[in-house]
């Protein structure tokens, strides 16, 4: 398989900047040194890895660029690690871009044409594309084609640029927020669905066997895996604050005990809720007396970005079924009052249960 590299675009007043490192070199810790490089080391989302298995192979199989594919759901599930593998095995290069930086159509003009036959652009946010770069990607999305403006004033001509076929992997939080224009353009759309606890357990074992954590017991996995609130990003960064906690106090064993002394100094409970989690279900419950409330009033109450709550919150909070989403707003309900008043462990609340 071709060595894939990676080219990060981003945001300067003038161009899109590019930088390059080659993926499996960087530095330890993070979380792209265990982050899978192929489809075969990915855990989880199964539905969505056979649609994806069958895409890349048909597109493999007739020399074609695999569809452009959008991956929407909350962050940290892999939508990122997803474009890497992608590129991989496709055995092209990857490019990346955020919705925010591309802030007018020609910072996508160079990455456009740099780009090789069957190399994967993505972009990060993509809710957040102007509608004028939006607009520019749609010829490019479907004819793999871009118009750009040469010389100026009255010698200015437009000018088509054929592009060599590429696949755009586009990622959001708030697919709700996408063009219907936009969405259509896309032949492959899957949803990031959190993680239950046997697979970050799994993904676990994976970064702690990377990571050189042999101590490591399964209590402990499972401690840090039940806290994770779905989500594998969350799994990684606990499991760096656990591996500090051991290597400086307990000689670099991972207990269970470790673990609850870690996650009890980052203010995390039994559920995985930390400060910003509570602190919205209080203000719901003690200033809107339960709700509904919309998420701006909210998050001015709160003194925090409506974006933030909706992005890191709210999903998880609704998902173990502590808040209601209706028309009028935000609600608490019973099993998250059940939550504030100390019973921590009411019956909906695993996640594994919750998810159908
Ligand atoms: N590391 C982070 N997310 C992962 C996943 N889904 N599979 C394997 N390793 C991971």
């Amino acid at each position: 398989m071709a060595r894939q590299r990676v080219v990060c675009g981003k945001a300067t007043n003038k161009e899109v900047t590019v930088e390059e490192h080659p993926t499996g070199v960087e530095p330890t810790a993070n979380q792209s040194s265990v982050r899978p490089q192929e489809l075969a080391q990915y855990i989880g989302q199964s539905e969505m890895l056979e649609t994806l298995r069958i895409a890349l192979q048909a597109a493999q199989q007739r020399s074609d660029p695999m569809e452009h594919l959008l991956l929407h759901g909350p962050p940290g599930l892999g939508k990122t690690t997803l474009a890497h593998v992608v590129a991989v095995e496709m055995g092209t290069q990857l490019h990346q871009a955020s919705g925010p930086a591309l802030t007018k159509a020609s910072d996508l003009v160079g990455t456009l044409t740099k780009m090789q036959a069957g190399d994967v652009l993505f972009i990060d946010e993509i809710h957040r594309l102007p509608a004028a770069v939006e607009e520019y990607l749609y010829p490019a999305m479907e004819d793999y084609k871009i118009d750009f403006t040469l010389d100026a004033g009255m010698h200015a001509r437009m000018v088509t640029y054929q592009l060599k076929p590429f696949t755009l992997i586009g990622a959001t939080t708030r697919a709700g927020l996408l063009t219907a224009a936009l969405r259509s353009r896309f032949g492959l759309v899957n949803h990031l669905r959190f993680y239950d606890e046997k697979e970050l357990v799994e993904i676990l074992h994976r970064a702690a066997d990377r990571l050189g954590l042999p101590s490591m017991t399964k209590n402990a996995r499972q401690a840090i895996a039940r806290r994770s609130r779905g989500t594998p990003r969350v799994t990684l960064r606990l499991l760096r604050r656990v591996r500090d906690l051991a290597q400086v106090r307990f000689g670099g064993s991972i207990s269970e005990l470790v673990v609850e002394e870690a996650l009890a100094l980052e203010r995390i409970d039994e559920l995985g809720l930390d400060e910003l989690d509570r602190r919205y279900l209080k203000t719901l419950n003690e200033v809107y007396a339960g709700g509904p409330v919309g998420v701006e009033a909210m998050a001015a109450t709160m003194g925090d970005d409506a974006g933030t709550l909706q992005d890191l919150v709210e999903p998880y909070l609704l998902q173990v079924g502590f808040l209601a989403r209706t028309r009028q707003g935000r609600q608490l309900t019973p099993t998250g009052q059940a939550y504030l008043q100390g019973d921590s462990q009411p019956a909906k609340t695993h996640p594994q249960q919750v998810r159908a």
